[in-house]
């Protein structure tokens, strides 16, 4: 497969702390990183994220879900803002809107999800905690195509965290954030130096590095 030596564009969509969002811009910020930020846009004026990108320069706009009569609308504005900074990867990290069939349709191929959970357990809200409910010895964060259905697309990335016996809802989730933040630039990297295809409801991987976490 051919390596592109031009930097691909995300738009990154947020709607609230941002760790992920500093993660991937920590990662844009070196030479070698094959992909850079065109724009981050949140649903929320008030998301602390947003501080992430304005620190370092990168563009940032504010789509508020509120002011659109439907989720037609508001999901028009987001692919206008998209299309307008020429972007060819949307990251989504930590946006907590639905998007409908329409955009996600659109986008196929070229968005992208993460997720704190082994996929294809424990989809939806509250998923750390759901795995602490569930009683499983390991847990773990996954990066996939987003496709309509909630967070069922095709996986790039997984990686894996131990369940300890003391862990509540904060400590389980702090260990899976931390390896969210390594897993999200590795996927957007393999995805930009052109090594992930899509194969129906898989994804095939060029040079699959070895998992991060447990194994
Ligand atoms: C992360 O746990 C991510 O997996 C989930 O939402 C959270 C966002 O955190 N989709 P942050 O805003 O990136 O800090």
């Amino acid at each position: 497969m051919a390596r592109l030596s031009r930097k691909r564009t995300l738009g990154v969509l947020i709607s609230g702390r941002g760790s992920n969002l500093k993660a991937l811009l920590d990662a844009c910020a070196e030479p070698d990183f094959p992909a850079r930020i065109a724009v981050v846009l949140s649903n929320r004026a008030g998301a602390p994220g947003l501080e992430h990108a304005a620190r370092v320069g990168v563009p940032t706009q504010v789509i508020d879900h509120r002011t659109y009569p439907d989720r037609d609308g508001f999901d028009a504005a987001l692919d206008a803002a998209l299309c307008g900074a020429d972007v060819e990867l949307v990251c989504l990290a930590g946006f907590m809107r639905l998007l409908t069939p329409g955009f996600c349709a659109t986008w196929a191929g070229r968005m992208i999800n993460i997720h704190p959970s082994l996929l294809p357990a424990f989809k939806g809200l509250n998923a750390q905690a759901q795995a602490l409910a569930a009683g499983v010895r390991i847990a773990g964060c996954t990066v996939h195509y987003v496709r309509a259905e909630t967070d069922g697309g095709p996986i790039v990335l997984q990686a894996a965290a131990p369940v300890l016996p003391a862990d509540d809802e904060a400590a389980l989730s702090a260990r899976i954030l931390a390896l969210e933040h390594r897993l999200y630039p590795q996927a957007v990297r393999l995805i930009a130096e052109g090594r992930v295809k899509i194969d129906g409801g898989r994804c095939i991987i060029e040079g699959l590095p070895p998992p991060l976490g447990l194994a």
